[in-house]
């Protein structure tokens, strides 16, 4: 094929003298991708789509996106709205299939049935109408993060109901504090008013026997004693055990004040364990990772399901090229790398017998069933409404912990608005 050189620009000129003869010039397509930017996402996926760059001559660039899952959802849908083919790949939280499935290509012409490979749930959960709108990128769930060395220090021992934390918390910090430390806390966790808020309060919700906002039925459950008990007990951890500026926490403020060496424990998802485990972390070495107490002794653990999906954007005006990249980032071979590399929980069981992921990641192993058990959030139930019913939920559990309301009076209010929303089905 001979190219003129005023029809090349510069990049596929590049291309067409390194890229493998299957794609050269003008073949060689560019796509964007967005992959998320708390942790170690920018990083796995600059090397990831590096790796398939090299593999296939075609492009990556990386569309930046903010840190929150509510402010990433609001971003895509003006996207979709313009019908924009700005993005190609788009990463997809757990809870958003429902949500953005009219924007989002069939997956099943280029999967090749690999989707059998992934958790059965997840794949389920990504499949809207018989069609396979994302695949699974990485799973996640609420863990309980400590200082193994200050648990010892004081003599204590790994919570497991919420009393226990607070009061092993509470040792600790006035410990730490008196030894000097006016800047430790017991407890950090997400109690801003996001996405991330509804992941912990589902936690304590569920925790305590209070049931999942909506039921698997549909119908309206958060109005119960349970619920008004596990937010009760979280607003009492607010100005004691936890700083009162943890009501404008997301994943990374926690782990900032954790990973600085300045809290006992921590809620967060798995990927701080690879992040605090670091060179340059103050507390490498020292962390202990657990599931989430239970709500008394006659509760539950309950560990949010988190996760992500990569999947196709419906405008892109490479479709085929960008699903290729999607089906490599999601590969047992990428989802390895991410493991090791930033502990991302794979979505292919078996992975969590491998043993450089086991290296890496002990818990893995020991936790596995927490993961593979973790509470979904009441994304399938209240399908493309689902956003509307968390963000009642998040703002709802945030009058509670600020003090603004009761939690009887705050989740009554709360079961009115949701039947607004539901205005008689989902
Ligand atoms: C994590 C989870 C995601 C959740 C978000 C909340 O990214 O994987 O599912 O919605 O946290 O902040």
């Amino acid at each position: 094929m001979k190219l003129s050189s005023r029809s090349l620009t510069a990049t596929a000129a590049a291309l067409a003298l390194t890229a493998p003869l299957w794609v050269t010039g003008a073949n060689a397509a560019t796509v964007t991708i967005s992959c998320g930017s708390v942790g170690q996402d920018y990083e796995n996926c600059k090397k990831m789509t590096a790796d398939w760059a090299r593999k296939t001559g075609h492009e990556v660039k990386l569309f930046t996106i903010p840190n929150s899952t509510t402010d990433i959802l609001a971003l895509f849908r003006q996207l979709f709205a313009a019908k924009s083919p700005d993005l190609d790949v788009v990463n997809v939280d757990v809870v958003w299939p429902g949500v953005i499935k009219d924007h989002l290509l069939d997956l099943k012409p280029y999967s090749k049935g690999v989707e059998k490979e992934h958790f059965p749930a997840i794949v389920a959960n990504n499949t809207v109408d018989g069609k396979l709108l994302a695949m699974p990128w990485f799973t996640d769930a609420g863990l309980l993060f400590y200082r193994k060395d200050l648990v010892e220090k004081y003599g204590a021992k790994p919570p497991t109901t919420w009393e226990e934390l607070a009061a092993t918390a509470k040792k600790i910090q006035d410990g730490e504090r008196a030894a000097g430390n006016k800047d430790f806390h017991g407890f950090v966790f997400q109690a801003k008013a996001y996405e991330g808020l509804t992941c912990d309060a589902v936690e304590w919700v569920h925790s305590h026997g209070g049931g999942n906002i909506v039921n698997d039925k549909g119908e309206i459950t958060i109005n119960n004693p349970k619920a008004v008990q596990a937010l009760k007990t979280a607003a009492s951890w607010i100005g004691t055990i936890a700083p009162q500026g943890v009501l404008n926490y997301a994943e990374e403020e926690a782990r900032g004040v954790f990973q600085n060496g300045n809290a006992a424990f921590m809620r967060n998802w798995p990927y701080a364990w690879s992040l605090g485990n670091a060179k340059d972390s103050k507390i490498s070495g020292k962390i202990g990772v657990s599931a989430l107490p239970k709500g008394g002794a006659s509760g539950q653990n309950a560990a949010t399901l988190g996760g992500w999906q990569l999947a196709v954007s419906k405008y892109s005006r490479n479709p085929a090229i960008a699903a290729d990249l999607v089906m490599f980032m999601t590969s047992a071979e990428s989802q390895k790398y991410r493991a090791i590399n930033g502990s991302y929980n794979p979505t292919i069981a078996a992975l969590y017998k491998d043993k450089d992921v086991l290296a890496a990641n002990p818990f893995f192993g020991s936790l596995y069933e927490v993961f593979t058990s973790a509470v979904p959030r009441p994304a399938t139930a209240t399908g493309a409404k689902y956003p509307e019913v968390s963000s009642a939920f998040w703002n709802a559990t945030h009058d509670v912990l600020s003090g603004q309301a009761t939690a009887e009076d705050s989740l009554k209010k709360l079961e009115g608005k949701l039947k607004q929303v539901q205005r008689g089905k989902w």
